[in-house]
């Protein structure tokens, strides 16, 4: 395995239209396992292939709704697509690749994605709240958008903080 580098806003391949994978080969293997080193590595909770300038529909997610005492995990979706949405969240919302910014994107709070394993063979997989967001904001990215052109707002840096504490006390009181 080895890092990739995460290209960043200024680059044009990110907004490029990432093609359909047809070889699961040992190429593609290569690249999500690059991937899984360079997301652990930034700390992030998704990266899509576009952001290390392969325009492959391939994304993985960070899975964070886990049980006490169980480990988050790494979801890898190839050719994803969300079937199913429901729900909203309104939420800000990063990205690797526009590093310190960050903006109120409003998303589903539940979303069922269909997508291939790195062998080719289908699955469904549900995300809720941070994982939605996720699932969503990867999926846009193989479209070539960035979260800068949903966000309904950009947030001042002195404001970072504040929104998700906010967000935390509405999940803790009904
Ligand atoms: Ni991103």
């Amino acid at each position: 395995m080895a890092l990739r580098n995460i290209l960043t806003q200024e680059e044009p391949r990110l907004l490029k239209h990432s093609r359909m994978v047809t070889d699961f080969n040992e190429r593609l293997h290569i690249l999500l396992d690059d991937m899984r080193e360079t997301l652990i590595h930034a700390g992030g909770v998704g990266l899509a292939a576009p952001q290390v300038g392969v325009l492959r529909r391939a994304v993985l997610v960070l899975e964070t709704n886990v049980p006490e005492g169980e480990d988050e995990y790494i979801i890898e979706l190839v050719n994803p697509e969300i079937v199913e949405a429901d729900g909203e969240q309104f939420g800000p919302e990063g990205c690797l690749s526009v590093p310190d910014v960050y903006g109120m994107v409003r998303r589903p709070e539940h979303v069922r994605v269909r997508a291939q394993d790195r062998y080719g063979k289908p699955f469904e997989v549900e995300g809720v709240g941070l994982t939605a967001r996720a699932f969503c904001h990867e999926i846009d990215h193989l479209e070539g958008k960035l979260f800068l052109s949903v966000a309904e707002r950009i947030l001042d840096p002195e404001e970072l903080a504040e929104p998700e504490e906010e967000a935390a006390d509405t999940e803790e009181t009904d």
